[in-house]
């Protein structure tokens, strides 16, 4: 039974595969069947970085099942601000609300907020750390696209020091056999030793090279927010910019994922080819964070 969403690494294979499969039942549910089912259930939404798509597929997730939200979306505007404790301002919503979504810039906040709040914590993002949630909506998003997770052959391109998305993401995809992982990164942003640890990967510098052959490409924005020396991200911020020309002649079935937000690495042009599949990717987030607020709060779903 999920108690919180922290990481990827608390969570079994047979836990995975039950939330994929309950997104897929969310999806295939029509929508006025699902509006009362956390009806009165009150999320919290506390946000102390910058977010678009997680915090408000978040709460669309909570109003389609009938639920409200409370929450902050900046620290400047909760207590943090007046110098109140961070394990304070858990304690003290979670005897607000009956689950939190929380995102923070430090890494190993959600599992410190775990520790005091007597209700669920779901991992919004943790610095460069933890994104659990993205991950399962990826998985979900693949598996939409090519029936299978098994035996993939995923390029991951961008950030792969910094993305949390990333390492959320392989850490997920280990525990799946036959999936080959081809790392494409500057040399400065390479993935840390052992993040890979359990998948069959190659690296390589060279973006057009390292697509080649593979089934997808996950492309990542370069975390500009997470360098120490601004200098540094000059060098790499515009290191690789994906274009519609370099996707000719791929096969029809070849998809480009991203966790979005992009800056300036797929060029608009790939909008319009039928291998971008970042939007989908964007709505699956909805399906995927239903499925989590079911088997987190509703008794039916909670052993599913
Ligand atoms: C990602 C994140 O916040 O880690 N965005 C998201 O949640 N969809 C990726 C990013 O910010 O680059």
């Amino acid at each position: 039974m999920l108690s919180h969403l922290i990481s990827i690494d608390d969570l079994p294979k047979e836990e995975i595969l039950s939330l994929l499969a309950l997104a897929a039942r969310v999806e295939a549910t029509p929508r006025r069947d699902l509006f009362r089912r956390l009806e009165g259930v009150i999320l919290a939404t506390l946000f102390f970085e910058p977010s678009t798509r997680t915090r408000l597929s978040f709460e669309t997730a909570m109003a389609r099942l009938g639920g409200r939200t409370v929450g902050f979306s900046e620290a400047t505007a909760s207590s943090t601000a007046k110098g109140e404790s961070f394990s304070d301002t858990i304690r003290t919503v979670a005897r607000y609300a009956d689950v939190i979504a929380l995102r923070h810039p430090l890494e190993g906040t959600a599992r410190r907020a775990a520790e005091v709040s007597r209700k669920p914590i779901v991992n919004g993002g943790d610095g460069a750390n933890q994104h659990p949630t993205q991950t399962l909506l990826d998985l979900y998003t693949l598996r939409k696209c090519f029936g299978r997770l098994e035996g993939l052959d995923i390029a991951i391109a961008g950030d792969l020091k910094y993305s949390r998305t990333v390492h959320s993401l392989l850490k997920a995809l280990a525990r799946f056999d036959g999936i080959k992982v081809r790392l494409i990164s500057p040399k400065s942003l390479r993935l840390a030793d052992g993040l890979a640890q359990g998948l069959r990967t190659e690296e390589t510098e060279s973006l057009a090279e390292g697509l080649r052959g593979a089934d997808v490409l996950y492309m990542t924005r370069i975390q500009r927010e997470r360098f120490p020396d601004p200098l540094e991200y000059e060098k790499v911020k515009n290191v690789y910019r994906l274009d519609a020309a370099m996707l000719k002649g791929m096969p029809d079935t070849f998809r480009v994922l991203h966790p979005l937000p992009r800056v300036s690495e797929i060029a608009p042009d790939v909008d319009e080819t039928p291998y971008a599949a970042y939007f989908d990717q964007a709505e699956n987030g909805v399906l995927m964070r239903e499925a989590i607020f079911l088997k987190l709060l509703d008794p039916e779903f909670r052993d599913a």
